[in-house]
């Protein structure tokens, strides 16, 4: 699949929730051949110099040529991209990586925190999968709004009980793995719970790819700064992921 640097004028850059912000870039060749599940580069200034950091594509429009990202602020390079104003240009490198086997009948998607973000991209494309999400509390589950125009079903979850049932996903991922007809799971979030929904759904016999998150560097397979231990010996989550088959990674049944 062609990679391309563009330099993408910035169509919209918001934070709907503190420390969130949705940045839709001007980006036609990426937005063109875009897959849910892959990511891009993205320059920011930082130390006088510029890095480049790698963000998961939430939303693509190939007809109008925009990527949406949605990002938190979690150091230096998200903190220098979110002070980027509507109508300036970053430089991007993508589409990279290898994305999530969206030819599913009824797929049940599973993200926690931003791990909601390339799993946006598979609801939008999808349109007829079910979505669990979980959080900490109401306001994590932001992502609510944003995923209802495009799922066929959001279930909810919240540590605290605020929102939806009590728990975490995976208090109530078994009785909708029990009473659902799911072909495929694809989750992506914090490790620990990726690894209990991969246990989850294998158990039941029902295929699951898990999107995993690494320090990047060139994000070209070049640098090995991501490589990360499989099944099949040592993988580049940049190249060969950042989705794999969830056996490829985790002991799972
Ligand atoms: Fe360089 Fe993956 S980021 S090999």
């Amino acid at each position: 699949m062609p990679k391309v640097i563009e330099e993408a004028r910035i169509l919209s850059h918001e934070a709907p929730i503190a420390g969130v912000d949705v940045l839709r870039l001007e980006a036609p060749q990426i937005a063109r051949t875009s897959l849910p599940g892959q990511f891009v580069q993205i320059s920011v200034p930082a130390d006088g110099g510029f890095l480049r950091r790698p963000l998961g594509i939430a939303e693509v429009s190939r007809e109008n040529g925009w990527i949406q990202l949605i990002y938190r602020c979690v150091g230096r390079g998200t903190e220098a991209l979110a002070t980027e104003k509507t109508g300036t240009c970053v430089s991007v490198l993508g589409p990279l990586g290898h994305g999530f086997n969206t030819a599913l009948r009824h797929p049940l998607l599973v993200g926690g925190g931003m791990g909601l973000t390339p799993l946006l991209f598979f609801a939008a494309e999808h349109r007829n999968a079910a979505v669990l999400m979980g959080g900490r509390t109401k306001g994590e589950l932001f992502w609510e709004a944003i995923y209802r125009p495009y799922a066929r079903v959001v279930f909810l979850t919240t540590d605290d009980g605020s929102y939806g049932r009590k728990g975490f996903v995976t208090t109530l991922l078994p009785e909708l793995l029990r009473d659902g007809d799911y072909d495929g799971v694809a989750v992506c979030g914090p490790p620990v719970m990726m690894e209990r929904v991969a246990a989850l759904a294998t158990e039941r016999g029902i295929p699951c790819e898990v999107s995993l998150e690494r320090r990047m560097a060139c994000g070209l397979g070049a640098c090995l700064s991501c490589a990360v231990d499989t099944r099949s010996g040592r993988r580049k989550v940049c190249k060969d992921g950042p989705v794999f088959p969830a056996a490829e990674v985790y002991d799972v049944p």
